[in-house]
């Protein structure tokens, strides 16, 4: 301001007086914008004929992507937009005023067309406008925004996590009249995707692709206003989720299949599942943190998800039936083999007592180191009807009862049917995506 306001003293002090004047404050005192009186021109659209439409072009240079937001369905964004548009009155010629093209005058001192975004959802602090406009002696105006802004976008998340975004940043004028203001750009769509690209520092997980530019005319009768629809295309890169998702369930239902190969000792088979569909059940926590609880249109990832949980539920339901049906068998046979003990104990003990009948009266005639054949002979008898019983035993267990005979049938089949569900499930979610994806 120091050079602005030593300049105004001089043109104050004595220059006043000379027919050309190079101060900006005499060009300001020519435009009339440093009086008071000036309301007027900010108040009003800046043209000589009303029927006039004002011109307003847009660019938008997009800085950054900070953030984007699937549950809410937002997309933060750093944003530069220039705004370029032509007031009719401030203009000047150059020569007039010491060769001064352009000016800038403060924002408040001029009109500004009221365009804004329709998709906005920033709070005001994100907003810095430039405090100044340039004006240049034919009468155009630049002005440059800086924004931070938040905009809704509809996600569409079939494909996610190889999604493609396309987020519209539509400009339109908030209260003018259908023809009193149109929008169009500067710059051509490439060179604006081409800049932003260069100019972009953060990204996050997404990659620009592209920004297209629609225009949208007004209707008179519909009374719809003209837009400016920018659509920014950004894909997200994928790897994370592939490798914290898709690789892992994956895995589970490998082991999960395995599983099945685990010897039917008790509960370790059955816990091992539970652990698998638990490990499951925290990558579905995860998922239901990133993606919107929106029914229509479940992404596949989530179809991917459920189908796995619920094929590994119930392979762990069919190993409860298999295990309970094993214990049912034992359970229909121990009526009986407390029975058989019981017979086995009782005629044992006879046993023992002839044996210690037997083992007594050599023992009273003579010691047994004189009589160690007899004792051998002995041994060799127990050996022997140990043998006989542990054959027997062996014989009953090994003979598997109609449940036991059962459940392995049961699992057998189950086993098949739940392999050739899994492959047929996993080969249609991986043409799906790739016939999605290409
Ligand atoms: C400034 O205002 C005066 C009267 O208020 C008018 O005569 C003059 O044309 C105006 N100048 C411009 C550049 O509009
Ligand atoms: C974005 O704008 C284009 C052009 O107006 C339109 O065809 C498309 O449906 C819009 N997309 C969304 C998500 O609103």
């Amino acid at each position: 301001m120091t050079p602005l306001g030593t300049l105004a003293l001089l043109a104050l002090i004595g220059v006043g007086g000379a027919q050309t004047d190079c101060s900006y404050l005499g060009l300001l005192t020519h435009l009339n914008l440093t009086t008071a009186g000036n309301a007027l021109q900010t108040a009003v659209r800046p043209v000589r004929n009303w029927t006039t439409t004002t011109q307003v072009k847009l660019d938008l240079i997009l800085y950054g992507i900070l953030g984007v937001d699937e549950k809410s369905q937002t997309v933060t964004t750093h944003v530069w937009i220039q705004m370029l548009w032509t007031n009719e009155f401030l203009t000047w010629t150059p020569s007039g005023f010491c060769g001064i093209n352009h000016v800038l005058v403060p924002r408040s001192g001029v009109w500004l067309p009221d365009v804004v975004i329709a998709e906005d959802a920033s709070d005001s602090g994100s907003i810095f406008n430039s405090p100044v406009v340039r004006v240049s002696s034919r009468g155009k105006m630049v002005t440059t925004m800086r924004q931070r802004l938040t905009s809704t976008c509809l996600f569409v998340l079939y494909l996610f996590p190889f999604d493609m975004q396309h987020c519209n940043i539509t400009f339109t004028t908030m209260t003018s009249g259908v023809n009193s203001i149109s929008l169009g750009t500067c710059s051509s769509e490439e060179l604006l995707t081409r800049s932003s690209e260069s100019h972009m520092v953060t990204r996050g997980e997404w990659q620009l692709e592209t920004i297209n530019i629609t225009h949208v005319a007004g209707n008179w009768t519909t009374g719809l206003r003209e837009r400016l629809v920018y659509t920014i295309t950004i894909s997200r890169k994928p790897m994370l989720y592939v490798i914290i998702f898709i690789v892992p369930l994956f895995y589970f239902v490998l082991l999960d299949v395995a599983s099945f190969f685990i010897n039917e000792a008790r509960g370790e088979k059955l816990s091992f599942k539970v652990t698998v569909l638990l490990s499951i059940s925290v990558l579905l926590l995860i998922l239901k943190d990133l993606l919107p609880s929106t029914e229509d249109g479940l992404p596949m990832i989530a179809i991917y998800c459920c189908v796995i949980f619920v094929l590994v539920g119930l392979s762990l339901l069919e190993a409860m039936l298999v295990s309970f049906l094993i214990d049912l068998d034992s359970f229909c046979k121990n009526p009986e083999a407390p029975e058989g003990e019981a017979v086995q104990l009782e005629a044992d003990r006879p046993d023992a007592t002839e044996l210690h009948g037997a083992g007594g009266t050599p023992e009273k005639s003579s010691p047994p180191l004189s009589r160690p054949g007899d004792l051998l002979e002995l041994i060799l008898q127990e050996v022997k009807k140990v043998g006989q019983e542990a054959r027997g035993r062996d014989k009953g267990e090994k003979r598997p009862g109609r449940y036991r005979r059962l459940a392995e049938i049961i699992d057998c089949v189950f086993f098949f049917i739940y392999l050739l569900c899994i492959c047929s499930f996993l080969m249609y979610m991986l043409l799906r995506w790739v016939s999605q994806i290409w």
